[in-house]
């Protein structure tokens, strides 16, 4: 067996019910972490959970939009598990893909609830559990590469990325002094529900769509990927990593091919 890169850690996943997130579970817990998975997803998270039949995972309902919920989670894995090492804060929506000319604030408020405030919340409730208890924990947040590059998601999400690694980074500047890193992913496409919907696509169509504008060709990027960073990121392994956007896009966002000058 491999080693345990999670051993004894007690971990929070958000959106952790389906996609990325529920790839992050099964990967922190096949590397000895205790899980709790926050989710709106009441049904499907419960059921994911319970696939596991180990004591190590629980559901809980908790929606970022409400800071209760949050708070909630938080103290319900510390009691459940006794400590909290590692948040993946990664629950996001995709927000509508509607030009600034026709755009709706009320969407805008609810894209930004979600993906940033609802990332706040759990860096808030995450980070003083573990200052109160000197745990020099692992916050890890799934950005995008929408938060670095435009034109590639609507403008309440490229915003709402781009903010998030604003706040990534924030938060980093004042939680190095107790020990606690965080850090960023932002992943290039994968086929998850959230793709699919948003463009009406199945997971073969978002995957060609993917292949066609990637750099890297010879593999598709799925959530488990996505979720090996996180488990890297949430390891010992980058034990001196902070205010990092680890951006796994397989070079899409620094390339651009407007200009082609090399031939082969
Ligand atoms: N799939 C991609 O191509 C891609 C690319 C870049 C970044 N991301 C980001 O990855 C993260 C995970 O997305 P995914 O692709 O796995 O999508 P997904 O839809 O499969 O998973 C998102 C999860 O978040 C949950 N969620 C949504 N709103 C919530 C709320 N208010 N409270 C609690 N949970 C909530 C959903 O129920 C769902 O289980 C998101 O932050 C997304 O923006 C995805």
């Amino acid at each position: 067996m491999s080693k345990q890169r999670l051993q004894s850690k007690v971990a929070i996943v958000t959106g952790g019910a389906g996609g990325i997130g529920a790839e992050a579970v099964r990967i922190f817990i096949e590397n000895g972490a205790s899980v709790v998975i926050a989710d709106v997803k009441d049904e499907l998270g419960q059921k994911y959970a319970s696939s596991f039949g180990s004591e190590k995972v629980s559901y809980r309902h908790c929606d970022v939009r409400n800071e209760k919920h949050v708070e909630e989670t938080v103290a319900f894995a510390v009691e459940k598990y006794g400590s909290l090492d590692i948040l993946f804060s990664n629950a996001g929506i995709a927000g509508p893909l509607s030009s600034i000319l026709a755009f709706d604030l009320n969407e805008f408020d609810n894209t930004v609830v979600v993906n940033l405030r609802g990332a706040a919340a759990f860096i808030k409730h995450a980070a003083r559990v573990m200052v109160e208890r000197k745990t020099r924990g692992s916050i890890i947040c799934t950005a995008s590469v929408a938060g670095s590059v435009a034109g590639c998601a609507g403008h309440d999400y490229t915003a709402s990325k781009h903010a998030l690694v604003g706040l990534v980074r924030s938060t980093c500047s004042e939680l190095g002094a107790y020990g606690i890193r965080v850090n960023s992913i932002s992943p290039y496409a994968v086929a998850t529900p959230l793709t699919c919907e948003a463009l009406d696509m199945k997971d073969s169509e978002v995957e060609a769509a993917g292949h066609a504008l990637a750099n890297l060709h010879g593999i598709t990027l799925k959530a488990s990927h996505i979720a090996e960073a996180a488990l890297f990121l949430a390891s010992d392994e980058s034990a001196y990593m902070s205010g990092h956007n680890l951006i796994v896009d397989g070079g899409f966002s620094v390339v651009n091919r407007g200009l082609p000058c090399i031939k082969n």
